[in-house]
C-alpha cells in the first residue's frame, strides 16, 4: 500500500538543496543514508515503529528526502519507497545480478513486480509464478521470459530446474516464506542467492541446514534499503523509464476498502491511497 505526498506541505525554503514545489519522497527508514542497516536505523521507518504517510502533512528529515523521477505521477511514486526499494536492494545489493543471469520472481504482488521489471530493465532472464494465469499474462507483457501458475503446477520448483536446465536460477526473490521457501532452494542454483523479504505463504516449510550447507546457498534477509539505493534506484527507473504497476487507486475515504481489496489478492503490482485532494 502506497501514499502519495509532495512538498507542497514546506512552509520554508531554507532546506538546502530543495525549494517549495519539489516532488519527493521520504526513504522509508529516515535515517538510512547508505550502507547497512542497524537498530538505531531501524527505529526510524515511517509505520513501523513511528507514525507512517497515511496523512496529509509529514515533517521529514531534509536527508531522507528523494526527489520522484520527472516522468512518474504521485502515485506512481508513492510506490517507490517500500516495494520497489525492498526488489532494488535485493537484486542490486552486495552481489548484483548480471545481464544473462535468471531471476525467480514469486507472485505478482507490489515488491515481486518491481523485482520483475528491474530484473528486465538490467537484462536477466525472468521466470515468474503466480496463482493466476490473468496475472502470468500481465507479467509475460512486462517482460517476464517464463511463467508457471503454481497452483496447477504444485511442482514449480521442478519446472524451473527444467526451465534452466536443471542449474537451478542465479537470484530468488522470496516473499513466500514457511510455504514456499523449501522449493525456492530447490529452484535456485548452488551458490545463488536467496532473498528473503516476506511470508505471504502459510506451512511449515522450513529450510535444512544440509540442505543450505549442501547447496553453498546465499539467504539474505532484505530490510527495505537506504536513501542511497533509492537514489540509485531512480535513476535505473530514469533511464529504463520504468513506469510502476499501479493496479487501483482508492481516495482517502475508502481506506478500509483499499485495505479489504488488497487483502483479497486480486490485484497485480501496488495498490495507492490518494490522500491529497487536488
Ligand atoms: N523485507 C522488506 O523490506 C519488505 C518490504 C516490503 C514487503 N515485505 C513483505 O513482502 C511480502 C510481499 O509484499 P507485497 O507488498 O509484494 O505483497 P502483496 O502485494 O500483497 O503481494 C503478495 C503476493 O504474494 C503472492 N503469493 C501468495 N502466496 C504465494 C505462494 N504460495 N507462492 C507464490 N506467491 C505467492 C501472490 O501472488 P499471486 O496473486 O500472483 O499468486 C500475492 O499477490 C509481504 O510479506 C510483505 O510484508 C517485506
Amino acid at each position: 500500500m502506497s501514499y502519495p505526498k509532495s512538498t507542497r506541505e514546506y512552509r520554508s525554503n531554507d532546506v538546502k538543496g530543495w525549494k517549495v514545489g519539489d516532488r519527493v519522497s521520504p526513504n522509508f527508514s529516515l535515517d538510512h543514508l547508505d550502507g547497512d542497516t542497524n537498530p538505531d536505523i531501524f527505529v526510524t521507518s515511517l509505520g513501523a515503529p513511528i507514525d507512517g504517510v497515511l496523512r496529509e502533512y509529514i515533517k521529514v528529515p531534509a536527508h531522507s528526502l528523494v526527489r520522484i523521477p520527472e516522468h512518474l505521477s504521485y502515485e506512481e511514486g508513492s510506490t517507490l519507497p517500500c516495494a520497489a526499494l525492498t526488489a532494488y536492494n535485493a537484486l542490486h545489493g552486495p552481489k548484483p545480478l548480471k545481464g544473462g543471469d535468471t531471476v525467480l520472481i514469486l507472485g505478482t504482488g507490489g515488491v515481486s513486480i518491481f523485482g520483475l521489471q528491474f530484473a528486465v530493465a538490467s537484462g536477466a532472464e525472468v521466470i515468474v509464478t503466480s496463482s493466476s494465469d490473468e496475472k502470468l499474462k500481465v507479467a509475460r507483457q512486462l517482460g517476464a521470459h517464463h511463467t508457471i501458475n503454481y497452483k496447477t503446477t504444485p511442482d514449480w520448483d521442478k519446472e524451473v530446474l527444467k526451465i534452466t536446465g536443471g542449474r537451478g536460477v542465479d537470484h530468488t526473490i522470496e516473499v513466500g516464506g514457511p510455504g514456499t521457501i523449501q522449493k525456492s532452494g530447490n529452484a535456485t542454483r548452488m551458490a545463488g542467492y536467496l532473498h528473503i523479504i516476506g511470508f505471504v505463504a502459510s506451512g511449515d516449510n522450513s529450510i535444512t541446514i544440509p540442505a543450505v550447507v549442501h547447496k553453498a546457498h546465499i539467504y539474505r534477509g532484505i530490510l527495505i534499503g537506504s536513501v542511497a539505493q533509492f537514489e540509485s534506484m531512480n535513476r535505473l527507473i530514469k533511464a529504463q523509464k520504468i513506469k510502476p504497476v499501479v493496479d487501483k487507486v482508492f481516495p482517502f475515504e475508502q481506506t478500509i476498502q483499499a485495505y479489504s481489496y488488497l487483502e483479497s489478492q486480486q490485484h497485480v503490482g501496488k495498490v495507492v491511497i490518494r490522500v491529497s485532494k487536488d
